[in-house]
């Protein structure tokens, strides 16, 4: 395992928003299993700088869950653009396989992930650059990923594929157990009376993500290999 013969080694970076931490705990994740397949790995949050949006984001647990909660839902109908911050490695550019991970906001992709991608560092980001999606919700993750991919690709990213961590339990009870935790930032058995499960993600979520992360990892690097060898 390593480099790709005698070029240089591949690259990755993991880009995402997290707010609870959960999608930055899946991408690095995969991050160590591309790094243990010689990819060099560098990390990118995009971070929430609109003053109309980032205050209630800007503190964990919530202060108000239901409130906050709602704050970003007319933003998320209108798929509005908010002002975003990422770090200089995103400029610097030149990655092999770019790793896209973000929460489900509103049934669709978070508004911070939305309005990078949308952004002109996107599309020197990804263009003819490989990006794989990484999706973390309760339970709705197509509008994520659907999201996601669109603007990726629309940007000029090649799509190499995705995953989708969820939260077990039926609608109200996940919901309880989730709203339990973004306000109160601890696990309980119990909320409102209810009995709940478990929220976010789970320790055997995380080794299908190492699974996905190692296949992923080969085929990025035959797809290089390949188009390496096309431009010789
Ligand atoms: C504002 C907001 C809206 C959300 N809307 C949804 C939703 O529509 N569907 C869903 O499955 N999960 C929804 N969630 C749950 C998040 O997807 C979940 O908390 C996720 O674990 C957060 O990941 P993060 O820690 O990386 O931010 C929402 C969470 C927040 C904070």
């Amino acid at each position: 395992m390593g480099e790709t013969h005698e070029a240089a080694p591949l690259r990755a970076l993991l880009l995402y928003y997290s707010y609870t931490g959960q999608s930055r705990t899946v991408l690095q994740a995969a991050g160590e299993v591309l790094r243990d397949n010689g990819f060099e790995v560098q990390e990118a949050a995009v971070e929430l700088t609109d003053p109309r949006y980032a205050k209630p984001f800007a503190r964990f647990p919530m202060r108000r869950v239901w409130p906050d909660m709602l704050s970003v839902l007319p933003a998320q109908v209108r798929r509005a653009d908010a002002r975003v911050a990422v770090p200089d490695v995103v400029r610097e550019g030149g990655f092999d396989l770019v790793c896209i991970g973000s929460p489900t906001w509103w049934s669709t992709a978070s508004l911070p992930i939305r309005s990078f991608l949308r952004s002109t560092d996107a599309r020197k980001l990804l263009a003819r650059r490989q990006f794989a999606v990484f999706v973390v919700c309760r339970d709705s993750w197509r509008g994520n990923l659907a999201a996601v991919r669109r603007l990726a690709e629309w940007q000029g990213g090649r799509y190499a594929g995705e995953i989708h961590l969820t939260y077990p339990g039926d609608q109200l009870r996940s919901m309880l157990s989730l709203t339990s935790y973004l306000g109160s930032g601890r696990y309980r058995a119990r909320y409102a009376g209810v009995r709940i499960p478990v929220t976010n993600v789970q320790p055997e979520q995380l080794d299908r993500v190492r699974d996905f992360a190692a296949d992923l990892a080969e085929r990025t690097r035959a797809e290089v290999i390949a188009c390496r060898a096309n431009s010789m």
